[in-house]
């Protein structure tokens, strides 16, 4: 029987679902082998694909947080372990879980630890921080619990119920460096969470070549571009965000995130594009182009439906002017864009504006090739901006 494998999504699973498939397409595997078995999990059953292609893809998404190998056999599972001496493990549960799982997890650790015992091997193990059934993933990469022994899943969908092992867990340290330690970070300009930004990069499931973020801000669709390594160009008309975002890549670079990528940050203002910088962009192979010019200020009530027509009109005028530089001036063809348009909850309701506002019917919306069924949307808890995110191709 060929090996199946799950993917945990992280907290928006129609983002992460939609990232899923983008990274299939990238890689040429055929994304019916992709099932789900809960909100959360997706099982991968296809035959013939290989575990380090799926780690790879793993690795490469924002929007997963484990991935794993399900368990058939779990008499035997113990047996590949025998030969350590020594054993850290923890047990977590996935998906539906109920009030009796966290005695459940300890009585489960506790006969693993006696069956080890049995084996003359000694283990330690750990149990989820209190209110939750799952390890997180500091507890996991600090004890390094997938290298010094397991982490065994009780993966639940309210049917059924399936054991699993980890393979990997995002690198959430890693994220959390980029997001909070670079040196520049624009709050008040908007700032794109490194995750999504790592998604939009993905649905645009470009195999490699140059990704143009021109309204780039303060870097984060650059930075993650170079990290998933890239080549990228970053523009923007204000002088302010042009040195946040070179600062931020230099820092990326001496933290190490950074392979041989080439890029450039430029300024650029779409509404008034540069001729020579036109030109150059003409003479170079764009492959996507990945961006979020305006949200406007941050809000904390809801907006007046003047307020929020003004600010839509404001991200109109921005996309109008970027699509018509690069069907007019620049002529991309056959190039994929990530962009995202945002709602505002108001006073009458929400606003926003459609994607055929902003995007002639040259460019091919793809997503519901991506999300079958759901719109893909970025939006907090009770939150009074929501992110629409679009995935086209320039035909
Ligand atoms: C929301 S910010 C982008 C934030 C970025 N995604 C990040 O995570 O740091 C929008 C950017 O669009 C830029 N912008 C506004 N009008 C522009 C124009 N006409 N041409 C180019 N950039 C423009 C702003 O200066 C701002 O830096």
């Amino acid at each position: 029987m060929s090996k199946q494998y799950f993917f945990q999504a992280g907290t928006f699973p129609d983002l992460s679902y939609a990232e899923l498939v983008a990274m299939f397409n990238t890689y040429h595997l055929n994304t019916d082998s992709i099932h789900k078995y809960s909100e959360e999990i997706l099982l991968i059953k296809g035959k013939d694909i290989p575990e380090n292609i799926l780690i790879k893809i793993f690795n490469r998404m924002g929007g997963f947080v484990r991935f794993g190998q399900i368990i058939d056999n779990l008499d035997t599972f113990l047996d590949e372990f025998v030969l350590k001496e020594k054993i850290t493990f923890g047990v977590s549960v996935l998906g539906n879980a109920d009030k009796g799982d966290l005695r459940y997890i300890k009585k489960l650790s506790n006969e693993i630890k006696r069956g080890l015992r049995e084996h003359g091997i000694s283990s330690r193990f750990l149990i989820p921080s209190k209110g939750t059934v799952q390890l997180n993933a500091a507890q996991i990469i600090n004890n390094d619990v997938l290298k010094k022994g397991f982490e065994l899943l009780i993966l639940k969908n309210g049917k059924e119920e399936l054991y699993a092992k980890s393979l990997s867990i995002q690198d959430l340290e890693g994220y959390v460096e980029r997001d909070m330690d670079r040196p520049y970070s624009d709050i008040k300009m908007g700032v794109l969470p490194p995750k999504l930004a790592r998604m939009m990069i993905n649905y645009a499931s470009v195999d490699k070549g140059i990704v143009w973020d021109p309204f780039c801000g303060s870097g984060t669709v650059l930075m993650e571009s170079a990290v998933l390594g890239y080549d990228f160009l970053g523009s923007d008309i204000d002088d302010d965000a042009l040195k946040y975002s070179q600062e931020n890549i230099l820092w990326l670079n001496e933290k190490g995130y950074m392979g041989n990528i080439v890029y450039d940050i430029f300024k650029f203002d779409v509404k008034n594009p540069d001729k020579e910088i036109v030109k150059k962009l003409k003479n170079t192979s764009i492959s996507a182009v990945v961006c979020e010019p305006f949200m406007g200020p941050p809000q904390k009530r809801t907006l007046s439906q003047e307020y929020a027509q003004q600010l839509l009109k404001e991200v109109k005028d921005l996309y109008l002017s970027l699509f018509e530089t690069l069907d007019e001036r620049i002529g991309v063809r056959g190039i994929n864009m990530v962009l995202v348009i945002p709602s505002y909850k108001t006073d009458k309701g929400w606003e926003t504006i459609g994607i055929r506002e902003i995007a002639s019917k040259r460019w091919e919306l793809l997503n519901s090739k991506y999300s079958p069924n759901r719109d893909l949307k970025w939006s907090r808890k009770n939150s009074i901006i929501t992110r629409n995110i679009f995935i086209l191709h320039r035909t």
